[in-house]
């Protein structure tokens, strides 16, 4: 299985952005751009017109992970600006069928994302159209929070659910992804990973890119 290691740059330096994702790009599979809105996560990050700089002069693929409300209008709008990947979350749609054809429709990758309390049954109807399924296993809103080892039994149920996956759907986990918890998502099933803080607190942050899929792989 294809392993993919998406450093989040949430607990990065916002001051130096650029410099911060050259340090891990050339270890990583593609960057993760939090995208929060005060409403949808009590938290904000980056508003359009800076997501799309970061987007413009990133050197790898961006993954785009949309927790904001109303992602019938941000999540084509992330695709539009060039992200390889845009997740919504599953709790702030309604329209998904749109969401996933407007996305696809300006070439981007579409994921669906679900909280700690979102059953997986949710997204049965759309499985067959999306690109990839983020389980979330933190309370989507912050970086350094301790993984969620209950959200292993939705990753064994989303890789089950995904069968035998012709179509090459991604499986994410996000939230409290460290060497040490890395393992046990990857047995579960999960092949793409974001690690926030254990990636930017590290003295070496690609090197440690390196150790988690080398973990994530045995
Ligand atoms: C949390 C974000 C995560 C966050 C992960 O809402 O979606 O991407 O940056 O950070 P860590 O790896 O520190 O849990
Ligand atoms: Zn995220």
């Amino acid at each position: 299985m294809t392993i993919r290691i998406t450093p989040s740059i949430l607990n990065a330096d916002f001051a130096k952005l650029d410099e911060e994702i050259a340090r891990v790009a050339s270890a990583s599979d593609l960057i993760h751009l939090d995208i929060m809105d005060n409403k949808f996560v009590p938290n904000f990050t980056f508003d359009f017109e800076r997501a799309a700089e970061i987007i413009k002069s990133c050197p790898i693929p961006v993954d785009s992970h949309l927790m904001v409300i109303e992602p019938e209008k941000a999540a084509p709008a992330f695709a539009e600006m060039g992200s390889a990947s845009v997740t919504y979350h599953f709790e702030a749609a309604t329209e998904h069928r749109k969401i996933i054809r407007d996305v696809h429709s300006k070439g981007a990758r579409v994921g669906i994302a679900l909280k700690p309390g979102t059953a997986i049954d949710v997204i049965s109807d759309y499985i067959g159209e999306i690109d990839m399924i983020l389980v979330m296993t933190v309370e989507p809103g912050f970086g350094g929070q301790s993984f969620m080892s209950e959200m292993l039994e939705k990753v064994r149920a989303a890789r089950s659910a995904l069968g035998k996956n012709d179509r090459g759907v991604w499986l994410q986990v996000d939230g409290g992804i460290s060497p040490s918890t890395i393992a046990s998502a990857a047995e579960a099933g999960a092949d793409t990973f974001v690690a926030g803080s254990a990636v930017y607190k590290a003295e070496d942050p690609a090197a440690m890119v390196t150790l988690l899929r080398q973990i994530a792989t045995q």
